[in-house]
């Protein structure tokens, strides 16, 4: 039998197949394991002590590998964990391919990256190469004369040329980055403290040597890197004259300097395009623009955007909820269709999440802590969370100086009491945003130190511990700890939360943040009421026949129509 198709249906079919190979390649092309990954971040000083001392180390996380892997998280992030003098908590490095005295020796790392790949548990390292340690061998070389080999390493202005202009120095006691070394009659550039020098990415031999080391721990199978404050490494080593004032908008000044993507690209060629890894820089300069050029996957630079304004909108006065919807939903539709992101409330540099975004009092904790999980498991964008976070640890919110130990903290109260500066203004700055609240001891059990610690820990654990506490949650059901494992196996289960296209409903409600998440055909609604209060949301889907796949109450209905009201730090996940 002759069969005979019209032209139109041809058509179609053509049209349909076109349609269909399009479909596929998108779905393939965009498909990464680093998109689909839910990141974990681990301050390994505060983690879990091994051996006594107080400061937590690599053999503590191998004793937690179990619990890690419990939580559904795919990727650790390690902060540096090289050798270190510790003027910065290891972000001054002596030694980058040594790991540091009081987080044990190269033989543990081996474990750990071992134990963790036993797991699929992938690990990131923190590479910090904007700048060094001054006891670094390079620094030494370097400042020992001005024809030493390594002297170009650094940024050194002699002072026969007289002084620099003025460079910020974020973490210096005088905020001034050019420290006078008599040595060989010289000033050093150091954007951070003065035993932080920077490095000069403008030297090709010191590109190559950072290539290197970068290499000596792909080698040992490291699954990634995060590259701390690079948008800072590139610099106009004529250093001109910046306005007067510039120091109070100085990322306009300092991120993204000339060559910056040359260096990008270079490294990505020398070190990533060799291995299987993911590639995350800290910041993302100034525009989507400088963000995009970073991030582009034809740009061959970096894989995702790592960008501040998210958590910069946490004020001590509160914040407003539009505005945070607004500035997500900003980033969102600039890497629609273009580059990737990480999505994240919380890090290292960062007082806690539930304290600065939720509520930390004890009615509203655990509701507003799991809210704000649910928020960074249901975005588009790379999670990174941050270790504790899944507890609902709070700030600790210290009184006193002396129970602080960050470096710029300490340094800016002494800078205050020497120009007669507002000390208990200080204080309360310090006690909403200081970076020690969320580099308080993680907190296990209801035992001494919280189970982080036999000894003393180099920072005070939070009064909460016996509330507060893993294995108290454990047991619970209802825990945070428990809800958290809930959103990582639906974020998992849900393809439409990794790659959906993301659509903000109810976009002037300023108690609740409703969007979409659609993919394949498959559509997630995600409802948050970001308030203490009973908070109502109209949105354009009618909900009567959806199916609630997370909520953080106990007893929720699926909601009857278009009209919802949510309780208090209410969230719910629910698919059309
Ligand atoms: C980055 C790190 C921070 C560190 C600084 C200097 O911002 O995240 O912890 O203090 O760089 O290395």
């Amino acid at each position: 039998m002759k069969t005979r198709i019209s032209l139109a249906a041809l058509i179609t079919m053509m049209l349909l197949v076109t349609f269909s190979c399009q479909q596929e390649k998108k779905s393939t092309i965009d498909k990464k394991w680093w998109k689909e990954a839910i990141v974990y971040q681990i301050y390994p000083r505060s983690f879990s002590d091994s051996d006594g001392d107080g400061i937590g180390d690599l053999k503590g996380i191998i004793s937690k590998l179990d619990y890690i892997k419990s939580l559904g998280v795919d990727v650790v992030w390690l902060n540096p964990i090289y050798s270190s003098p510790n003027d910065d908590n290891g972000y001054d490095i002596s030694d980058y391919r040594a790991i540091m005295k009081d987080f044990g020796t190269m033989e543990d790392f081996d474990a750990l990256l071992k134990g963790m790949h036993e797991r699929g548990i992938k690990v990131v390292m923190d590479v910090v190469v904007n700048h060094s340690s001054d006891e670094h061998e390079w620094f030494k070389q370097s400042r020992s004369s001005r024809t030493n080999p390594y002297r170009d390493y650094y940024h050194w202005w002699n002072a026969d040329k007289g002084k620099p202009n003025f460079r910020y120095s974020l973490f210096d006691i005088n905020h001034d980055a050019w420290k006078y070394d008599s040595l060989t009659d010289a000033y050093y550039l150091h954007y951070f403290s003065r035993k932080q020098p920077d490095l000069n990415w403008e030297n090709p031999k010191l590109r190559q040597e950072v290539y290197a080391m970068m290499k000596f721990w792909a080698d040992k199978g490291v699954d990634g890197f995060r590259l701390d404050a690079f948008q800072f490494a590139a610099k106009d080593t004529t250093f001109p004259k910046f306005p007067d004032g510039f120091e109070k908008d100085f990322m306009k000044y300092y991120a993204v300097g000339p060559h910056l993507h040359d260096y990008l690209q270079e490294m990505n060629k020398e070190v990533f395009s060799k291995y299987d890894v993911m590639s995350v820089a800290e910041g993302a300069g100034n525009s989507f623009e400088d963000a995009h050029n970073m991030v582009d996957a034809d740009r061959s630079e970096l894989n995702m955007a790592y960008a501040f304004d998210g958590v910069d909108i946490a004020k001590p006065q509160g914040y407003s909820v539009n505005h945070f919807k607004e500035v997500f939903s900003r980033w969102d539709s600039a890497f629609a269709d273009k580059g990737w992101l990480s999505i994240f409330l919380a890090n290292h540099d960062q007082a806690r999440m539930v304290s600065r975004f939720g509520n930390d009092q004890p009615a509203f904790r655990d509701l507003s802590s799991k809210m704000l999980s649910t928020f960074i498991m249901t975005m588009r964008g790379t999670p990174y969370y941050y270790f504790g976070d899944e507890l609902g640890m709070t700030n600790a919110g210290f009184e006193k100086i002396e129970d602080y130990r960050d470096m710029p903290s300490l340094n800016e109260y002494r800078h205050q009491k020497d120009i007669g500066g507002d000390i208990p203004k200080l204080l309360e700055q310090l006690k909403f945003s200081c970076r020690d609240n969320g580099r308080t001891p993680f907190q296990w059990d209801t035992t001494m130190n919280a189970g982080f610690s036999t000894g003393k820990p180099w920072i005070q654990v939070n009064r909460n511990y016996r509330t507060i506490n893993q294995a108290q949650q454990e047991k619970d059901p209802n825990s945070c700890l428990n809800y958290f494992r809930k959103l990582t196996a639906l974020r998992k289960s849900h393809p439409e939360l990794v790659y959906g296209k993301y659509a903000l409903l109810d976009k002037a409600n300023d108690k609740v943040y409703a969007y979409t998440r659609e993919f394949d055909g498959q559509t997630v609604v995600v409802l948050l009421n970001f308030s203490f209060t009973e908070a109502e949301t109209t949105i354009p889907n009618d909900l009567k026949n959806a199916t609630l796949l997370l909520s953080n109450y106990g007893n929720t209905a699926i909601p009857q129509g278009k009209t919802v009201t949510l309780r208090p730090y209410e969230a719910m996940v629910l698919k059309l």
